[in-house]
């Protein structure tokens, strides 16, 4: 791309430099329209668990054993079957025997340390807290030290099926699973070192979108059928039915995926 082009997302022209590296934030924010908003009880138990996995995340201490309070449990004991049921209909197979070798509860939310223990003898990847969204580069430097951020944080119990931004529902049910195959842990691993040592945020930005379309909303092709493989889909209630087609498209893009990581980790 001839350095003048700009970048363009969803219409609008963007810096690639400030979507790649911007402001640290030290704070809690929910966006407007977040269905927390004007709950005290839910914003003050954020901003707690915020700070507690903040800390965590910059001393390098492992993820946090958290006391889940019984409305944080009701709404992981309403979406976790939900979700299982589409898991074991429309789910890959990578995902649903890592799925059942991690033991992952319905009834209780799963502790990330123990979880993080566990895919360490397995696959030598680990889980790293996060207080939120982490800068993209900050997020694959962990990915390329064998690190997966994850949040401890649970969506607003108003919508349960729904979450603005990603939760321990996405990142626990969606993305830890995975992390227990062999290959996928390597792919992660190659990409976060390409992130690490490209200093053009543009191709920060390119592999980041090839994670989208694999990691996130990624399908997979097994005996003849489409599966699902991406934390995104896996992780919401609605979506898995509709959306096993386009399969070809996301291949492709997954083999472009490994083309360039392998080439920008090679440098
Ligand atoms: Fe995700």
């Amino acid at each position: 791309m001839p350095e003048t082009t700009p970048m363009v997302e969803y219409g609008v022209p963007i810096d690639a430099q400030t979507m790649v590296e911007p402001p640290d934030v030290a704070e809690l924010e929910l966006e407007p329209g977040h269905p927390g908003l004007g709950d005290e009880g839910y914003i003050r138990r954020r901003k707690e668990l915020f700070g507690l996995c903040r800390r965590h995340r910059l001393e390098r201490l492992g993820p946090p054993l958290i006391d889940y309070t019984p409305e944080e449990t009701r709404i992981w004991r309403d979406v976790s079957p939900k979700l299982d049921e589409l898991h074991q209909k429309y789910a890959s197979r990578i995902y649903l025997q890592a799925k059942r070798a991690l033991g992952i509860s319905q009834t209780e939310i799963p502790q990330l340390r123990h979880l993080s223990d566990r895919l360490e003898r397995e696959t030598r990847m680990h889980l790293i807290p996060a207080e939120g969204p982490l800068p993209y580069r900050t997020f694959y430097s962990y990915i390329g030290e064998r690190g997966f951020p994850v949040t401890q944080f649970i969506r607003h119990g108003s919508h349960p099926e729904f979450t603005p931004e990603p939760d321990m529902i996405h990142d626990c049910l969606g993305h830890v699973p995975s992390l227990m195959n062999h290959d996928y842990a390597e792919l992660l691993t190659l990409i976060g070192k390409a992130v690490s040592i490209t200093p053009d945020p543009k191709q920060v930005l390119a592999l980041k979108r090839f994670s989208w379309f694999s990691i996130e909303f990624g399908l997979i092709q097994e005996d003849n059928e489409t599966k699902i493989f991406g934390a995104g889909i896996l992780s919401s209630t609605g979506e898995p039915i509709t959306i096993r087609r386009g399969c070809r498209t996301c291949c492709s893009l997954f083999r472009r995926l490994v083309f360039c990581a392998g080439r920008l980790s090679s440098w």
